[in-house]
């Protein structure tokens, strides 16, 4: 299907309010040379972030970043079940049709985030899962996001964090949809999106797999166990989504186990994306700029060997500016470092994006620019 048709199609589904061609963004400028975009791309990788649509329509800084840095958007809650399905049925689509008008009018590329994932379940579904008949309802929310969106979004994380350690010897979450319908749940849901989207990707994305920790070896381990018996089992899952919220407290990331989990994931046959990566600090009462270069050197590390294998196609930040961030300073921070903040710094932010507060590029930022010149 054309682009334009896919934008058409879109568009006259979008709920007509949102439309203007102020909420598309349409801006004149182009992606610089220099920008990660474009450097990304030279080496055929992408470079996005995770966006909310309401803040990049509401400030211009962001949307200039968003406009200049990314080829591809990931929604950071507008597709999530309880976010479209607040109420049995009743179906809202106005942020994911604005995000997605956005991007077609942009030349953006989406990554469909995120189906199953046990922290997006409606509350009036958590207990009807479970109940005869609880499958329906899956394939009600996915049928309605996989009609709407299938054609224009090319990959999708249709099974968001399934690993838990120190619960099952499968290492399966005992999340409502393993309570609900066993373990096929994953397979099942993979064979569904399968059907109703079958041009697109499909994907499961996964956290806390980088670091030298016993609980990370077991993750990794899990992991890679629930992609091989996918992948034997003839299941349509083409590639694994590598959060990378990298962590200060974590210690040194360790290249060779994590270069050797890249391949041992590329050796079945997945592509790789690094889906939402950050930093979590842990030192907040050194000076900033000290703080700012921790932050880029773990980013250098991390991209050094994720770039380095060639299933990996490209890398998406949870956001760009500490503005926008997730990551809060916890009251253990403040507890630690009572000092902290007080040269002046934003009290309270965390530095793991490129992008500050006021949208000024970070060492963080230069990292990931220089990472497309380390790519084998
Ligand atoms: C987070 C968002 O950033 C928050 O704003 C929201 O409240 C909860 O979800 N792993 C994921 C993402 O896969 O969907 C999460 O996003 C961050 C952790």
């Amino acid at each position: 299907m054309s682009y334009k048709t896919i934008r058409r199609q879109v568009i006259s589904s979008a709920i007509a309010s949102t439309i203007s061609s102020a909420w598309l963004g349409i801006d004149s400028a182009h992606a610089a040379e220099d920008s990660l975009s474009a450097k990304f791309s030279r080496n055929k990788l992408y470079f996005g972030s995770a966006v909310r649509i309401e803040q990049v329509m509401a400030e211009q800084d962001l949307r200039a970043v968003v406009l200049r840095e990314c080829d591809c958007l990931t929604p950071e809650v507008a597709l999530k079940w309880d976010a479209v399905e607040a109420s049995p049925g009743a179906f809202d689509f106005r942020s994911m049709d604005g995000l997605t008008n956005f991007a077609l009018a942009n030349k953006k590329q989406l990554h469909g985030h995120t189906l199953l994932w046990h922290k997006s379940i409606p509350h009036w579904a958590a207990s009807s899962l479970v109940e005869k008949g609880g499958w329906t309802l899956v394939q009600r929310y996915f049928q309605a996001v996989l009609s709407r969106y299938g054609h224009a979004i090319a990959q999708w994380d249709v099974v968001n964090e399934p690993i838990e350690t120190g619960h099952r010897m499968d290492g399966l979450r005992n999340s409502p949809f393993l309570q609900a319908f066993g373990v096929d749940y994953i397979a099942r849901a993979l064979w569904e999106a399968r059907q109703l989207a079958p041009q697109a990707k499909l994907m499961i994305n996964e956290f806390g797999l980088e670091y030298d920790l016993r609980v990370e070896h077991d993750r990794r381990y899990l992991f890679l166990k629930l992609l091989e018996r996918l992948k034997h089992a003839g299941v349509p899952l083409d590639g694994v989504g590598l959060q990378a919220h990298l962590d200060l407290s974590k210690g040194v990331l360790p290249a060779d186990v994590l270069g050797r989990f890249l391949k041992d994931i590329a050796d079945l046959g997945l592509f790789i994306v690094i889906s939402e990566l950050d930093v979590k600090e842990y030192e907040y009462v050194l000076p900033v700029v000290q703080r700012d270069a921790r932050v880029a050197d773990e980013t250098r590390r991390y991209l050094d060997v994720a770039l380095g294998q060639p299933a990996v196609r490209g890398v998406t930040t949870w956001g760009l500016s500490d503005r926008h961030s997730w990551l809060r300073v916890t009251k253990d921070d403040f507890a630690r470092y009572p000092d902290a903040w007080k040269d002046g710094s934003s009290p309270g932010v965390n530095r793991g994006l490129p992008f500050d507060y006021s949208f000024k590029p970070k060492p963080m930022y230069r990292a990931i620019a220089e990472a497309d010149l380390r790519r084998r």
